[in-house]
């Protein structure tokens, strides 16, 4: 192994990892995978505080960043926002100061804003994870969907893998397309030009203008969320003609045996996916969710060698 120490302090966007952190970041996960008992606790974080610090609704990034904390022996708390100062007007920085007073170590924040948890970073000594702020960028679900495929394929050098659906509001995307570039993937996108990014013409990606070019093409789909929540009225004529032509059913799918696919959740199913494939054992949405808690109990111990003591 080339390197036994991260490269930075913190884990703000997928580019802050460079390859041999993402390989170090896998041989640890695969470590917690294979020895993880439910019995055993590992004490890499005994002593080390962890706030959860979610300004924006979350189910699996949240859990699973507690669960991984808990594992390895983290005092945690939860930080609600509806139940904070915030709401008496608190400003988030002087919230944040107010936190670390209390000694706490590390900072797990999602937030609707882009650019909120390197502004965290910058304000604190802490050490500050982003779970997902705005459109911006997602890396740990990147890390838990590339090891995803790793433990899949064996290999991610040379991997064909087109993004499906709405980029222009996705992080995982953007993270994704970082991590895959990272690791020798050759990545495509198929997506409604009114769910593209100004400027995505200078991707180093592969465009696709229908489904089964895209499938032909692809060793790996990563289908996408339609994030409506984030969405100006307009970019979209009718959820049926989307899910006419981005949405995967079985015949699609059954089109070519091997395809693997891939989803962050939470599925929106009958959009972008049909119910039906769901169980289909190349479909790994439930084995990215459980990769996802050993991905986090990796970086939480690695980048848990840089609390100051
Ligand atoms: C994603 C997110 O919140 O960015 N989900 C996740 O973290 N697993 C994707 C989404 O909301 O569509």
């Amino acid at each position: 192994m080339a390197n036994d120490k991260l490269s930075n302090p913190y884990l703000l966007s997928a580019g802050d990892l460079i390859y041999d952190d993402v390989q170090l970041i896998f041989s640890k996960t695969k470590f917690f995978l294979e020895n993880y008992k439910r019995d055993v606790k590992f004490d890499d974080l005994k002593g080390v505080t962890v706030a959860l610090a979610f300004f924006e609704n979350s189910t699996r990034t949240r859990l699973s960043f507690e669960l991984a904390a808990k594992r390895l022996s983290a005092d945690v708390f939860s930080f609600a926002t509806a139940q904070s100062s915030l709401k008496k007007g608190e400003s988030l920085i002087d919230t944040i100061r107010t936190i670390e007073a209390m000694t706490v170590h590390m900072y797990i924040i999602r937030h609707m804003c882009s650019g909120v948890p390197r502004f965290i970073q910058n304000n604190t000594n802490g050490i500050v994870l982003n779970a997902g702020d705005g459109k911006h960028e997602h890396p740990t679900q990147a890390l838990l969907d590339t090891f995803t495929l790793m433990r899949y394929f064996g290999k991610i050098d040379g991997l064909k893998v087109c993004i499906v659906g709405d980029i222009l509001h996705s992080r995982v995307a953007r993270s994704n397309m970082s991590m895959l570039k990272t690791l020798g993937a050759k990545v495509g996108i198929y997506a409604p030009g009114t769910l593209l990014p100004a400027g995505y013409e200078k991707w180093d990606v592969q465009r696709f203008d229908t489904i089964e070019d895209a499938i032909e093409w692809s060793d790996v789909l990563l289908m996408l969320r339609l994030q409506r929540e984030r969405m100006e009225s307009g970019l979209l004529p009718t959820i049926r003609e989307y899910s006419k032509y981005f949405g995967v059913d079985l015949k699609r799918f059954s089109s070519k045996p091997e395809l693997v696919l891939l989803h962050p959740g939470p599925v929106n199913y009958g959009v972008e996916l049909d119910y039906t494939i769901s169980s289909f054992p190349n479909v790994l949405i439930e084995t990215q969710v459980m990769h996802g808690v050993f991905i986090r109990m990796a970086l939480l111990s690695l980048l848990s060698e840089f609390v100051a003591v």
